[in-house]
Parts: C-alpha cells; structure tokens; sequence
C-alpha cells in the first residue's frame, strides 16, 4: 500500500447518522434539567429513536462496513484484540474494530432504552419507576460514550490516523480494493433532510414533541425561542 492511498469507508449515512446521534445526545443531555426547553430536550430524544431506527434499517441493506455483518465480532476476538493492543503491528480494521464494535452495539441498545424510557414519562405512562430509569440509562450511555471517544483517541495515537476526522470525510488509510463504491448520497441526503425538517417543525412548535402536553410545552417553548411577539 502507497503511503497516501485512501479508501472511502464510512458511507454519508453512516456519517450523518454518528454526528447527529452525538449532537442529539449532547443536546438532550445538556437540555435535561430545563423545564422551559423540555420540547427541545423531547425533539432530541425523538431524533435519536428516528436515527437508530434507520441504522438498523441500514446495517442489513447499507454499504460494506456499515452493514452489521462486518463488526460481529465474538466474544474471543474482542478478548484477542484487547492483548494485542500494545503491539503495534498488529492488524488494522478498516470498519469497526473488535472492542468499538462493542461500544457500538452497547450505545445502540441504551439509545432506545434511553429514548423508549423518555418517550413513556414524556407521555405520563409508568410514572417515577420509569422516570428514574431514563436517567440511570442517560448516564450509563454517558459513560459508554466517554470509553468509546478513549478508545477512538487511543487507536487514533496507535495507528497515527485521524479517526476522528474520518469520520467526517469518509476517507481512511487504506488500499482502493478495499474502498466502498458509493458514498449512498442520495439515502445521507434523505436523512439530513428529515432530520432538518423535523427540527424545524418543532422549532416552529408543532410535532410529536410539542402536542403531548401542548398547553404547557407550547407557551415555555414560544417564550424560548422567542418566535412571536405579544402584542
Ligand atoms: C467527539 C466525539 C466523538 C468522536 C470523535 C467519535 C468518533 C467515532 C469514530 C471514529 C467512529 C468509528 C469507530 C471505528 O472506527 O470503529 C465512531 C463510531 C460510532 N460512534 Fe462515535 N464519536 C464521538 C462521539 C459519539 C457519541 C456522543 C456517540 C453517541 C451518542 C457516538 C456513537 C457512535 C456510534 C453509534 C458509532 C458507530 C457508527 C456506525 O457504524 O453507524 N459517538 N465514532
């Protein structure tokens, strides 16, 4: 392999789907003691719900690393990975590696059992039980995304690439064979714009995050974002 070859990994959903996921966590997280931005908190948890519904959708018919079939990794292999890490000629994943790939599926599972959770208080069903496991699950998925950022830092140090950054462009160290051969702009295009329009139409104070309790979140959100005058 020349030294500057590149192989385009990640598909643009599979790009749009991680960085909105973070934002969204990032954001429902940061919102979650507002009261007054309680919808936006809500309009958070319902884009992560609507985003892991498409990746599952998309880990069986997306392009090559994004499909589920290329980060199951057994047990043993993960194991296998984690001893081999302190010798650095050991073998390079171009997907998922063993121990990412756990992250991986473990964020997905507290994503819908932090949003499920959200979803039933937000509608008044299961009361303080419930309410008090959407937050131990929030802060299980914090943890989980801390470890997973360390492990993207320390194989990024290991491998001298830019993990981080490949996950924005798509592109990795990497022979042309390897390479997906589409970037499945169109299906990335799809998913930016319903997630824009979702936002929008709740910003503008509609949607499913807005008419559970709209006598109290419509007002509070109004007020928030300042979208009408008084008078
Ligand atoms: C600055 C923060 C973050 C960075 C730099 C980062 C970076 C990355 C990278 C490089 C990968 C590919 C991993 C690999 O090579 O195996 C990845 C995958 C992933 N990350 Fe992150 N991540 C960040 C934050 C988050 C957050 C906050 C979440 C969840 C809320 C998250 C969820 C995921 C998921 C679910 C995948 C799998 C993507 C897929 O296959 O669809 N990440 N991340």
């Amino acid at each position: 392999m020349e030294q500057d070859d590149k192989a385009l990994i990640w598909d643009l959903p599979v790009r749009a789907f991680h960085w909105i996921l973070a934002g969204s966590f990032t954001g429902a997280y940061l919102l979650a003691e507002s009261e007054r931005l309680r919808n936006i908190h809500v309009m958070f948890g319902y884009t992560v719900l609507g985003l892991v519904a498409f990746r599952l959708l998309w880990g069986f018919i997306g392009t090559r690393y994004a499909r589920f079939g290329s980060f199951a990794f057994r047990p043993a292999q993960v194991l296998a990975y984690l001893r081999s890490l302190p010798d650095r000629a050991r073998a390079r994943h171009l997907g998922h590696n063993p121990a990412g790939s756990v992250a991986i599926w473990v964020i997905l599972g507290l994503a819908v059992l932090t949003g499920a959770s959200g979803y039933l208080t937000f509608n008044e069903i299961g009361g303080d039980v419930l309410e008090e496991a959407h937050e131990v699950f929030a802060n299980a998925w914090l943890l989980v995304v801390f470890a997973h950022v360390a492990g993207v830092l320390v194989e990024s140090l290991l491998h001298h690439e830019n993990l981080a950054g490949a996950m924005v462009t798509g592109y990795k160290k990497g022979e042309a064979a390897a390479a997906i051969r589409s970037s499945a702009v169109g299906v990335g295009a799809l998913v930016l714009t319903a997630v824009l329009g979702f936002w929008s139409w709740t910003l503008a104070g509609g949607g499913p995050a807005a008419a559970a309790d709209s006598d109290d979140a419509r007002p509070a959100q109004v007020a928030a974002l300042d979208l009408v005058d008084d008078d």
